[in-house]
């Protein structure tokens, strides 16, 4: 099923589960006041530090940071894609999964389509297994490549044999040409004769999780350009987001541990036969975040492993910088470089299975990579400290803007700490680690305790420890809503919101629009109602900010009063524009007015 999983029903889901249940039944909870505690099952620990909250049906660990709503704990937990922990929680709840397009945009014409082309997609991987065994020419080259029958069987290989019209004459009684088309199998030539695109070339079907097949790699036997000729991008093949070897790999080992990124299918065969069940690689494309997410859906440890030559070094930095938004605490990214002039294949034939994965031991940890390779990125030898200043700062810099793409996670602060020795440089603002991530405990208390003395809102506090700290009625209202969704009904004209022109309004509103719609969302139902979209990580942070009490008065008084001084700096603002135009340009009768009444308004409060 392909379609998209209405919003309301996941809406419902979430509000009919209960988050302590699901993760109850999978690790222990201790009941502490009006929450629940354990140690974090994300990273190791001795005093527990993950809360699972049942009012806002969300989990949180102070000490790793991770947080989220019943699908996300399945989808970290279990390894799960999002759609994947809907189900699991539906089954739960004994119910089925709807799809959007099911009854509407999906003609049942175009879901059989579908299923054809996998059908399609899967017999032609037949035929080429079949006619390997007629090709006494690619069974020598594999022969002579060194695999082993098993591991050709394991892998599907094949031969696509030297032909304009394989497909067509084994598929055209069976498939319309149409389909013969969108499979990638066959081209159509600008005259209008349609043939094989896989003709004379060693085949790797290319498997999706589910195991079907979804296109091909097709190498040459012996050399000739191109080299490998892959399937295009069809309805069913995205190589952006498609790992070669991945579905072999989950075959093999139940609990993969570890992933190992490498470039080329036969680098994953060969790997394979010599007993490293767990390599993947992108589809002769740079790695790609869809790419790194889902390798970190099934593993917290990820190797990229590429040549020791400038060209691996570079293709390293681009899975460097790729990465460094997917860190999480707790996920582990390691770097191996080969000799020059080798790729896995040729290197665990030449020292074997142990050697290799003792190199594997030793292969390079992000964080030294990060530091080694801005040197080298920038020209500096990795030895040399930096003396001359214009070097530090451009050093500084690169590192700030690759710094700047990492959450806040453990690592970055001896990072940043190490980049300020090397350049004698203070980072500028925004790469400071937080507050929070430093000691969250502290940060917590810290923070309702501030709360409480009422400093000034709306003021960017000066220095950079209280950088993040800086709470505007507008995200404080946000906080207040997202904790108490009933409050909605103190805002007397929510359609006038917007009109007010401060910065976080938008997403005020959206929330405002989307409590209405369904009042007994809690807030892990309405933080999904955000997830992927811009607003999930501003609401994630608003979301951890406590309020001080849970008295329902008292909350009540500090939402109207967000509200109020929201207002008066909506009014401020307005004022501040009309007189600014008053001196420049004039104001038409009507402003004039407006500034009148704007004025008289602002004297009452
Ligand atoms: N690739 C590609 N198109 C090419 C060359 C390479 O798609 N013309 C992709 C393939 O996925 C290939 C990977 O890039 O597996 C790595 O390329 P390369 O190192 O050249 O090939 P190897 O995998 O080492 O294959 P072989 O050992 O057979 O030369
Ligand atoms: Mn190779």
């Amino acid at each position: 099923m392909t379609g998209r999983i209405p919003k309301d029903f996941i809406d419902q889901l979430l509000t009919r589960i209960n988050i302590v249940d699901v993760i109850q039944a999978r690790i222990p909870l201790k009941k502490a006041g009006r929450e629940y505690m354990a140690c974090c099952p994300f990273h190791g620990e001795k005093t527990p530090s993950f809360t699972v909250s049942p009012t806002k049906q969300f989990y949180h660990c102070f000490g790793c940071g991770v947080h989220g709503s019943a699908i996300s704990f399945l989808m970290e937990y279990e390894h799960l894609e999002y759609t994947e922990a809907i189900e699991a929680l539906a089954r739960i709840l004994g119910i089925e999964v709807p799809r959007e397009n099911d009854a509407k945009s999906m003609p049942s014409a175009r879901k059989a389509k579908l299923t054809d082309l996998y059908s399609l997609l899967g017999e032609a991987a037949k035929l080429y297994v079949h006619c390997l065994t007629q090709a006494p020419e690619a069974q020598a080259y594999l022969q002579k490549r060194g695999l082993s029958a098993e591991v050709i069987k394991q892998y599907g290989l094949g031969f696509s044999p030297d032909d304009w019209h394989t497909t067509s004459r084994q598929f055209a009684a069976h498939y319309e040409q149409e389909q013969l088309l969108a499979s990638g199998l066959q081209l159509k030539n600008e005259a209008g004769k349609i043939y094989d695109r896989f003709r004379g070339r060693l085949m790797f079907p290319i498997r999706n999780r589910k195991g079907q097949v979804i296109g091909f790699g097709g190498r040459i036997l012996g050399s000739g350009a191109p080299k490998y000729l892959n399937s295009p991008e069809t309805e069913v093949f995205h190589k952006g987001s498609e790992l070669y070897g991945l579905f072999e790999a989950r075959q093999q080992t139940r609990h993969l541990e570890r992933l190992l990124v490498v470039e080329g299918y036969m680098d994953v065969i060969a790997l394979a036969q010599f007993g490293i069940s767990y390599a993947v690689a992108t589809l002769g494309t740079a790695t790609t975040q869809q790419h790194i997410n889902l390798l970190f859906r099934q593993v917290p440890e990820v190797i990229f492993c590429f040549d020791g030559d400038r060209a691996g070094k570079e293709a390293a930095w681009r899975a460097l910088e790729t990465t460094l938004p997917e860190l999480r605490d707790g996920r582990e990214v390691r770097f191996l470089f080969l000799p020059s002039g080798e790729d896995p294949d040729t290197q665990v034939r030449k020292v074997g299975c142990a050697t290799f994965e003792e190199s594997l031991a030793k292969a390079v940890p992000l964080s030294k990579f990060f530091i080694l390779g801005l040197k080298e990125e920038l020209g500096f030898k990795a030895e040399s400290t930096l003396h001359v200043s214009e070097d530090s700062a451009l050093f500084a810099n690169e590192a700030k803007r690759l710094l700047d793409l990492m959450p806040d996670i453990l690592i970055k602060q001896p990072l940043m700490q190490e980049i300020q020795r090397l350049s004698g440089l203070v980072l500028g603002q925004e790469a400071h680690l937080t507050e929070e991530t430093q000691n969250p405990r502290q940060y917590h208390s810290k923070f309702k305790g501030k709360y409480a003395e009422r400093e000034p809102q709306g003021v960017r506090a000066k220095t950079a420890k209280d950088f993040e700290v800086r709470k505007t009625p507008v995200r404080y209202a946000i906080t207040l809503l997202v904790h108490s969704p009933e409050l909605v009904t103190e805002i007397e004209h929510p359609e006038k919101l917007l009109d007010w022109g401060l910065p976080g309004l938008d997403l005020l509103v959206k929330l405002v629009a989307t409590i209405e719609e369904l009042p007994e969302m809690h807030a892990a139902a309405l933080l999904e109602r955000f997830r992927d979209t811009p607003h999930e990580k501003t609401l994630l942070k608003l979301m951890l900010w406590q309020p001080q009490s849970n008295d329902e008065a008292l909350l009540r008084r500090e939402f109207q009063d967000c509200l109020q001084r929201m207002k008066i700096q909506a009014t401020d603002k307005a004022v501040e524009r009309l007189v600014a135009k008053d001196q420049t340009q004039g104001l038409s009768e009507q402003e004039k007015h407006d500034l009148f009444s704007l004025l008289n308004e602002r004297r009452t409060k």
